[in-house]
């Protein structure tokens, strides 16, 4: 089986991400480290600094605990490992109430940081806040569907599109999105036919996740796809590596090779 390895060599922008509709179908993964966005950079057209790294790397139950500090720390990583990736802030919890604490926050996040984006939960509700970013420089990407940090609003985590009012809310929300300026947007946990209806009825490329085939690019969380993450697996994830299963099995090489006094050796020694 030969392997599609398309070689990234200049730096994504907006732009480019904006021209690949329908073009060739846009890849994303999350990172929160340097180390890992440097693995990932000329792989992928976009990294997102998801806030579910609140989950994986602080071990927190849910998204809503992250804030502007600790995004703003992992995004500023991951722009040292990203010479060619788009980096996305994921504006957190609690950041983007109004449009006035939206803009003050998107601001810290081009100034202290390299992002060229931010990502926005929300549906047509949120449009204002988007319209109040775009009309002021800040490239924005929409998330709808299902959204993390509606957790606990929503009572779980909850799969949409699941009937024709939905689809066709979840396709206003769209049209809304779009119409305030957002160059791209995550559609998540959602009926397969609901992403196609959306991502049809949209010119900005979609990007989804739990949201089947039919949408412009893919975006999954590095730690599920790569298994690290062990919580809990969504259906929707593939694991590409057994990520936990290497380590433990590697760590435990180290630790029976130093009690036995294998390691280290001569090779490994001054
Ligand atoms: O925080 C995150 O990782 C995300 C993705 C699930 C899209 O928002």
């Amino acid at each position: 089986m030969s392997i599609h390895r398309p070689k990234i060599e200049k730096k994504v922008t907006v732009a480019t991400i904006a021209k690949m509709k329908g073009v060739e179908p846009i890849t994303m993964i999350t990172a929160s480290d340097a180390l890992f966005a440097t693995l990932f950079d000329g792989s992928v057209e976009m990294l997102l600094v998801g806030d579910s790294l609140n989950m994986s790397f602080n071990a927190a139950p849910d998204t809503l605990s992250a804030d502007m500090e600790m995004m703003l720390y992992h995004t500023k990583a991951v722009c040292r490992g990203a010479k060619l990736a788009l980096v996305v802030f994921d504006m957190p919890f609690g950041s983007y109430t109004d449009e006035t604490k939206a803009l003050e926050n998107a601001v810290r996040v081009y100034r202290e940081t390299e992002a060229q984006a931010v990502k926005i939960e929300g549906g047509s509700e949120r449009a204002h806040i988007i319209r109040k970013l775009t009309e002021n420089s800040v490239a924005v990407m929409g998330h709808i569907g299902l959204m993390p940090q509606f957790v606990r609003s929503e009572g779980g985590y909850k799969v949409k599109g699941k009937d024709a009012g939905n689809i066709e809310k979840l396709v206003e929300d769209a049209k809304a999105i779009e119409a305030a300026g957002a160059f791209a947007l995550v559609v998540e946990g959602v009926k397969s036919d609901a992403a196609k209806a959306v991502t049809e009825a949209v010119s900005i490329p979609t990007i989804g996740i739990g949201a089947g085939p039919d949408t412009d690019g893919q975006v999954l969380v590095w730690s599920d796809m790569f298994g690290f993450f062990e919580a809990f697996k969504p259906k929707f994830v593939k694991q590409y590596l057994q990520g936990a299963a290497l380590i433990r099995e590697a760590l435990a090489t180290y630790v029976d090779e130093v009690k036995t006094g294998k390691f280290p050796d001569s090779e490994h020694s001054y």
